[in-house]
């Protein structure tokens, strides 16, 4: 088990290169399960979620070689047998199978994923998906089988516009007899790169990116080459980094468009951004100031940077409001803020943020992927030292975070239990 030591970095200035997509290249690398050919896919970013994934995926048979940052996956040699719960439990993202191996081969016997810390995160909609296109379900001793004579094309309302939901039933129905619509869907970048992706095997998918996707069903797919598109999230995290102390950044390998609700929020802050010929420029254009922020489905404010966003407003004069709209537990960062000398109170699903001059270093746990990332944020900008512990929820989201930091002047090491 690691640990973070942080001092008070001084402002960040230089470039940092941003990696592939965590939840794009999760539902991609579950979607090579629906060809028995091999799929290239580059700018693969090996943080513990992915390898978790690329671990699920060899224990049902398929190969893989992995490069720098690409890997090849050949799933002609996997069969379905049921997936192993040590790995299971590990990522949410491992349910993201059930609709590949439903689509291949009939039938897939997985367990209930786990809640985690931000929530119970059901998978109601996944479900519902499923049984509309033919597919019976069976829930016994926290292990879901799902069995088909033969998918059918459907029409799909989500009650939600679920990322995972949206991204399982469109794996499942791409070789479904027939046309499906899912409709009131997400509409996230990872959405479209998916699709994409599956576009490039064969399948026959519109509308990716829009509230209604449609995908006819089509009979093989093909193996494909792919570049995962950038981390969004992570671009923000660094954005917010370099916001705290009073930095100066350029970030290569972004798409502006995907950045948009961030970019626009931070620059209330005054946090400013332009875009250069290699990226985008992050600094800092005055004192830092509160506002209010709501988080929302794509493209409203993505509640994967409410956490990290928080961490700024502590340091930022005024007060604001976070409001929390996705997840029902997503505020377990608030303790360990306070404990550095932050001014949150908490009310049902909002956060008061009132901003103080300064913050204190001290010893604080990371209690989920992006809390973690708050942590780190905070500590740059506290006074003294901040030692993080259970850096292992951070190591699943963000390639080499301590080394891309540290290279543009971040004051940050990482120390083995
Ligand atoms: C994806 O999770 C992301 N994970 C999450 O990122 C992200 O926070 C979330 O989308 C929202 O953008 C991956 O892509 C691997 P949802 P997912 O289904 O698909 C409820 C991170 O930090 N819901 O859109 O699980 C659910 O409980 C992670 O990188 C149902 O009720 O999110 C939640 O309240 C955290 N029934 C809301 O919808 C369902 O069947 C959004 O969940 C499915 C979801």
């Amino acid at each position: 088990m690691g640990k973070f030591i942080i001092e008070k970095s001084s402002p960040l200035r230089g470039r940092i290169k941003i990696s592939g997509a965590k939840n794009s290249v999760l539902p991609i690398l579950a979607a090579t399960i629906l060809t028995d050919k091999s799929c290239d896919i580059n700018e693969v970013p090996f943080l513990k979620d992915v390898e978790t994934m690329l671990e699920l995926l060899n224990s049902l048979g398929a190969e893989i070689i992995k490069n720098k940052d690409s890997v090849i996956v050949s799933c002609n040699k996997i069969s379905n047998k049921e997936l192993p719960y040590d790995l299971v439990k590990k990522i949410r993202a491992s349910f993201l199978i059930a609709g590949p191996v439903l689509a291949r081969f009939g039938i897939v016997r997985i367990q209930m994923p786990g809640g985690c810390p931000i929530g119970v995160r059901p998978v109601d909609l996944h479900l519902k998906g499923f049984s509309l296109m033919g597919a019976k379900i069976k829930q016994e001793h926290g292990v879901i089988e799902i069995s088909t004579k033969g998918l059918k094309g459907a029409d799909i309302y989500l009650d939600f516009p679920s990322v995972g939901a949206t991204e399982n039933i469109m794996m499942a129905a791409v070789m479904a007899k027939g046309v499906t619509n899912i409709s009131n869907c997400a509409v996230e970048p990872e959405i479209v790169d998916l699709a994409q992706f599956l576009n490039q095997m064969g399948a026959k998918i519109t509308g990716a990116g829009s509230d209604n996707i449609k995908i006819i069903g089509t009979d093989i797919l093909n193996g494909c080459k792919h570049t995962i598109i950038p981390d969004r999230i992570e671009a923000g995290t660094y954005m917010i980094a370099a916001g705290i102390t009073k930095g100066d950044i350029i970030m290569q390998n972004v798409i502006p468009e995907h950045l948009k609700p961030v970019t626009a929020k931070l620059k209330e802050m005054n946090v400013m951004t332009e875009e250069t010929s290699d990226g985008i420029r992050v600094y800092c254009g005055g004192n830092l100031k509160n506002v209010d922020v709501k988080t929302m489905p794509f493209p409203g404010f993505p509640t994967d940077m409410q956490a990290q966003f928080m961490s700024l407003m502590t340091v930022s004069k005024g007060t604001g409001i976070v409001n929390e709209t996705v997840f029902e537990n997503r505020f377990m960062h608030v303790g360990e803020l306070n404990r550095m000398g932050a001014d949150i109170k908490l009310e049902s699903n909002s956060a008061i943020v009132t901003g103080v001059k300064k913050t204190m270093g001290t010893k604080v746990k990371a209690t989920d992927l992006r809390a973690g990332a708050a942590l780190i944020i905070s500590a740059l900008a506290a006074e003294g030292e901040t030692e993080i512990s259970d850096i292992y929820h951070i190591e699943r989201g963000y390639y080499k975070i301590e080394e891309k930091l540290s290279k543009i002047g971040a004051n940050i090491k990482k120390i083995e239990d």
